[in-house]
């Protein structure tokens, strides 16, 4: 057993459980853990990694001590970990998370993950790079490189990049195809979903949904909300977003006039203060916000509670979530707001991640990107990286053969005309 911090240990019966149904569906990450048992690569390596603690991410972590690391853990997001899973995970590596930590027990973590002086970082909205940066130079120069699992990270990675203050090499794991195509669309569109129905316990069958964010996220949101039956509503900033939604079928508009007959307010936009108070004021009576984006800053809370005269916790839930999942506001006139999941993940926070089998591919590529760190320790410069095209290519074809489909190839003729010798005659 390794030291550990987690909320009770008691627990890690039903959490190995939890791994266990994970695994089964998780059959490229076991294939890359099988090839690590044997070749040990991480041999001597310690990683830390900061990722939302649930069974997906234990099945990533037990496939790093497979290839011979090292590991510490802590969440990436104070209410996101599952504390069953955080227990069972003691087992293999060093857990440092508990649902429901304060601002200061998640610095506290991040730091407990750092001290503990990794090689290798594995970040999910790049808390621990930062924090590394500002607050722990000193380890800085025990770390090979990293990997970057989401578009807020990767955006203030690459501000870092810009302002020369990253000192590291950054896989960029939400750049890959294999993973934005099908984790940041098909698994936040479902994933959302799941969060807000099982917060609510209500329909959304005719109800009418405004999305904030037609980019990958957004549009799996707005996709699989038409698909449940909503009337779904698009609000976006970006010009050719707007029109592609438009195109799409959607509707687009303001958020101001969304909210005015918006049922239901998802944000997925990695940008602060998205729905602020002019919103509050001017939403429908019980109207539901979640934010499926990074941080919780797209719904701007601080407005609601100036504005709401009342405010009380419901829904209860136990585990793995040991909370409410809802906050209700009053406002002076009487309409009620409602919050998810303190506008946090709403499908980690109400829900239990995204499916196992998407996880699959983003987990998939953060082995191969790490092990790819590794392979190329020293000479990559500070910065960051796209997944290698082979990577991407090569879990791809994993997948495919996981689901028994074959694919044609082109001909030596076909691949002659794409190179050009034959084009036009
Ligand atoms: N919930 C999850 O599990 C999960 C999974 C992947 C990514 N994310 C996070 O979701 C967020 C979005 O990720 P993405 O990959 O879709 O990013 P993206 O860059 O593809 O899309 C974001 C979209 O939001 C739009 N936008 C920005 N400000 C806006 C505003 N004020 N109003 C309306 N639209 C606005 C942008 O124009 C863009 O089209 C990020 O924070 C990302 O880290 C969450």
């Amino acid at each position: 057993m390794k030291k550990s911090i987690v909320k009770d240990l008691s627990l890690a019966d039903k959490g190995k459980l939890k791994i266990e149904w994970a695994e089964n569906f998780m059959p490229i990450l076991e294939a890359i853990k099988r090839r690590f048992e044997m070749e040990r690569p991480f041999k001597g390596v310690k990683v830390g990694m900061a990722l939302h603690l649930e069974a997906k991410t234990a099945a990533l972590v037990k496939t790093f001590v497979s290839g011979g690391a090292q590991v510490a853990i802590t969440s990436c997001n104070p209410e996101t970990t599952q504390d069953d899973v955080a227990a069972a995970l003691t087992e293999y590596a060093n857990v440092y998370a508990w649902r429901g930590e304060t601002e200061d027990e998640y610095y506290e973590n991040i730091e407990r993950v750092l001290d503990y002086e990794p090689n290798i970082v594995i970040d999910d909205g790049a808390d621990l790079i930062v924090h590394l940066h500002k607050r722990k130079e000193e380890l800085m120069n025990n770390v090979y490189g990293g990997c970057e699992e989401t578009t807020t990270g990767v955006t203030r990675l690459r501000n870092m990049e810009r302002e020369g203050k990253l000192m590291f090499p950054v896989i960029a794991v939400n750049e890959a195809k294999m993973k934005y195509m099908f984790d940041n669309r098909y698994g936040t569109g479902e994933s959302t979903l799941f969060g807000l129905l099982n917060a609510t316990n209500l329909t959304l069958a005719g109800k009418t949904v405004a999305v904030a964010g037609y980019g990958w996220c957004g549009r799996g949101i707005a996709l699989r909300a038409r698909g449940m039956g909503s009337k779904v509503i698009v609000c976006e900033v970006d010009p050719v977003k707007a029109v592609e939604a438009h195109m799409d079928g959607f509707r687009v508009m303001k958020l101001i006039e969304a909210v005015k007959e918006a049922d239901i307010v998802i944000t997925s936009t990695g940008i602060t203060k998205v729905v602020r108070g002019e919103h509050f004021r001017a939403a429908k009576d019980k109207c539901i916000f979640a934010n499926a984006g990074h941080f919780n800053v797209e719904i701007w809370i601080p407005d609601l509670e100036k504005i709401a005269v009342d405010k009380k916790k419901t829904r209860y839930f136990g585990l793995p979530y040991n909370q409410y999942l809802v906050e209700e506001y009053t406002l002076n006139d009487k309409r009620k707001i409602f919050i998810l999941g303190k506008g946090r993940l709403v499908n980690l926070v109400c829900g239990q991640g995204h499916a196992t089998e998407v996880m699959d591919l983003s987990f998939s590529l953060q082995a191969k990107s790490a092990e790819y760190i590794l392979k190329k320790r020293g000479a990559l410069k500070p910065g960051v990286y796209t997944v290698p095209e082979e990577i991407d290519r090569e879990v791809a074809r994993l997948k495919l053969k996981t689901l028994k489909i074959s694919i044609d190839e082109l001909t030596e003729e076909q691949l002659r005309y794409r190179e050009g010798y034959l084009q036009g005659t």
